[in-house]
């Protein structure tokens, strides 16, 4: 193109389109300005687990898939299964450590000291308050109890007790028990 007209049309095209830009912001400022591609904004929305088109949701998981690491505890709650779990349940640390046995005061002192004290009598600081006592950890019902029941309490709750099972892994589960069993001990 002849130079003499190029400027002149350039300077034109930068003058409209400015214009043109202008005229997609609104002058209105509660009003909003031309979107373009607005699909990220508005994108549609799916519960985890629906059968969304396409597959855009979390799928539902295949039968019988288990969490990484983690077999499945086939025990279900109530009073039956803590017993059966007290038969056929064995605590995995088999020769605990120093450490499983600081974790487990650890983790008694947080977890469960506010109802049944750190000794284990059922006075602890909520029930100074008014909360129901907790049966003492060193009565004959307590002392008596397997490893695998006291597992499937801290794991299903019982009765006015949680389940702990949303705070304490397994592991940490176990550790507790091997805290209740030496305060047990110490007390004997
Ligand atoms: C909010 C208070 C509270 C906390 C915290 C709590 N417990 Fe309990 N616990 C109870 C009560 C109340 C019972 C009696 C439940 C029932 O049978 O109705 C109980 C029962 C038990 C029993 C069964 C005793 C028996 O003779 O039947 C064990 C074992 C036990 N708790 C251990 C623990 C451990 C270990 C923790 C910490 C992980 C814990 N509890 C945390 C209140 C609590």
């Amino acid at each position: 193109m002849n130079r003499v007209l190029a400027y002149p049309l350039t300077a034109l095209a930068v003058v409209l389109s400015c214009a043109g830009l202008r005229a997609l912001v609104a002058e209105d400022t509660e009003q909003r300005n031309y979107r373009f591609f607005p699909d990220m904004a508005v994108s549609g929305t799916h519960e985890a687990f629906d059968a969304a088109p396409g597959g855009t949701a979390m799928l539902p998981l295949v039968p019988g898939v288990v969490v990484r690491g983690e077999l499945p505890l086939r025990f279900g709650p109530g009073p039956d299964e803590a017993q059966r779990a007290g038969r056929e349940l064995h605590s995995p640390l088999r020769e605990p450590t120093a450490a499983d046995y600081e974790a487990g005061a650890r983790l008694y002192g947080i977890y469960c000291s506010v109802c049944h004290d750190p000794a284990g009598n059922g006075r602890g600081r909520v029930v100074e308050r008014g909360f129901l006592p907790p049966p003492s950890l060193h009565a004959a019902r307590a002392l008596a109890m397997a490893d695998g029941e006291m597992f499937h309490i801290l794991t299903h709750g019982q009765g006015n007790m949680a389940s702990y099972a949303g705070q304490l892994s397994r592991d940490e589960r176990w550790r507790v028990v091997l805290h209740v069993r030496r305060l047990q001990e110490e007390s004997r």
